[in-house]
């Protein structure tokens, strides 16, 4: 098929890229000339994704800031960002310059063509925003063109992984001729697709972030409980997730959930939810209880040591192992509250070192030894090699469950 996707950030390129791998033809739209030229010269993707620079290398993809490249598509993917503010409203400025200059090159378009949404938008959305503005052009949904909104479920780090190994497929549509079209570009795929409404696809994207999110905070909130009684919160998870109907995945205690996905999303559905008249008070208390657990490590090294003048290491700045993403990291908030404190912050991590520097460009950034020759070291982020470190002699806050660092002459755990 002739598939264009508007929108080369994280989820468009993507989701171009792995279905050009699959032998579809590919045009990417964008006014990002750096993303650009990293499709055209085949230069280094400008996010790190494992497999995706080798993925980029086999297959012949075109980028473009000139939308008159969409007109001849069967299939055009909606993959711009939708951020969201801190109360959960979506900045919608990409998402209607995007649909309005699709709406326009399609005006005149005699044959038939389906635009499918892929940003992550409020249940309703797809109905009430983006299929007017696809009308305005005079062209109607359903006669002349079909509408989906097909959401990813997509890891950061794991990405190509994901997207070409989905868990499921979910297909909102406008009309079953909408959806046909989509299934037979998802058909190769092993995994069940499921056929839904438009705003149906949108909340069921939203709950499962949500979910997730909840599992977090849950675990969390045990794990809190399970330190006052002496209690391994991992071994009450190991024990919960015997149960099939709880499962083991995603019962990893610690100092919570970053990223740019389950915050956001979080954000969403609670100001969906009071928007339409709902008090979410479950999903409020899932996100108060994520920003208290960032707190706790340096609670617990105050237990330990003065912070006024003392200089604390940071091993991991990342949202999560296998990412250069900071976005939401639990790093920001415990590097704020220590140099609030009056301490110096030595910080370390593989990869992510110069996007937490825009944050934070006058603390120092240093070696791994360095960040563990400091009064007192605090493990934020759960990268493999931090597992082999010599933490003897030390006093370690863990945040991520690094096993080695009990042998630390003083180790805390933060819910353990
Ligand atoms: C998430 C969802 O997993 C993915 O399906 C969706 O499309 C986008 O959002 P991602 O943001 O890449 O993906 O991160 P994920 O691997 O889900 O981790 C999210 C956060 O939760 C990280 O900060 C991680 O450290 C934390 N986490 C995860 C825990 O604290 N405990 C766990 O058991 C799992």
């Amino acid at each position: 098929m002739k598939l264009s996707v508007i929108g080369a950030g994280y989820v468009g390129l993507i989701t171009g890229a792995c279905l050009a791998k699959l032998g579809h033809e590919v045009v990417f739209i964008d006014v990002d000339r750096e993303k650009l030229e990293a499709i055209n010269d085949r230069k280094a993707p400008p996010i790190y994704e494992e497999g995706l620079e080798e993925l980029l290398s086999q297959i012949h993809i075109e980028g473009s800031s000139d939308y008159g490249k969409i007109a001849d598509s069967d299939v055009i993917f909606i993959c711009v960002d939708t951020l969201a503010d801190d109360g959960g409203s979506i900045f919608l400025d990409n998402l209607l310059s995007a649909t309005k200059q699709i709406s326009q090159v399609l005006s005149k378009r005699e044959s038939y063509y389906v635009i499918v949404v892929k940003s992550t938008l409020g249940p309703g959305m797809t109905e009430e925003t983006v299929i007017p503005i696809l009308e305005e052009g005079g062209r109607k949904a359903g006669k002349d063109f079909g509408v989906c909104m097909c959401p990813e479920f997509l890891r950061e780090g794991q990405a190509v992984y994901d997207f070409m190994n989905p868990a499921r497929i979910v297909i909102g549509e406008y009309d079953s001729r909408s959806g046909e079209m989509l299934d037979q570009l998802h058909r190769s795929f092993d995994a069940p697709i499921m056929h839904t409404s438009l705003r149906t696809a949108e909340m069921i994207k939203l709950a499962s972030n949500g979910f997730l999110a909840t599992r977090i905070s849950f675990i969390n909130e045990i794990g809190n409980i399970c330190k006052q009684l002496g209690i391994d919160t991992y071994e009450v998870a190991q024990g919960m997730g015997l149960d099939s109907r709880i499962g083991s995945t995603f019962l990893n205690a610690g100092i919570g959930f970053g990223g740019s996905c389950l915050p956001k999303d979080l954000r969403i559905l609670i100001s969906r939810a009071q928007q339409v008249g709902y008090q979410p008070e479950l999903l409020r208390n899932v996100a108060a209880l994520n920003e208290k657990q960032a707190l706790k490590p340096v609670e617990l090294l105050k237990k330990h040591i003065p912070l006024k003048g003392a200089t604390t290491g940071i091993l991991g700045l990342a949202f999560k192992p296998g990412t250069d993403d900071v976005r939401n990291s639990r790093a920001i908030k415990i590097v704020q509250t220590l140099l609030a404190e009056g301490a110096s912050v030595k910080a370390y991590d593989p990869l992510a070192v110069e996007n937490f520097r825009k944050l934070f460009p006058n603390i120092d950034y240093v070696s791994r030894e360095e960040a563990m020759n400091c009064d007192a070291i605090l493990i934020l982020t759960e990268w493999e090699e931090f597992k082999e470190l010599d933490y003897r002699g030390k006093i370690v806050i863990d945040g991520r469950r690094i096993e080695k660092a009990r042998e630390a002459r003083i180790y805390e755990g933060v819910c353990w």
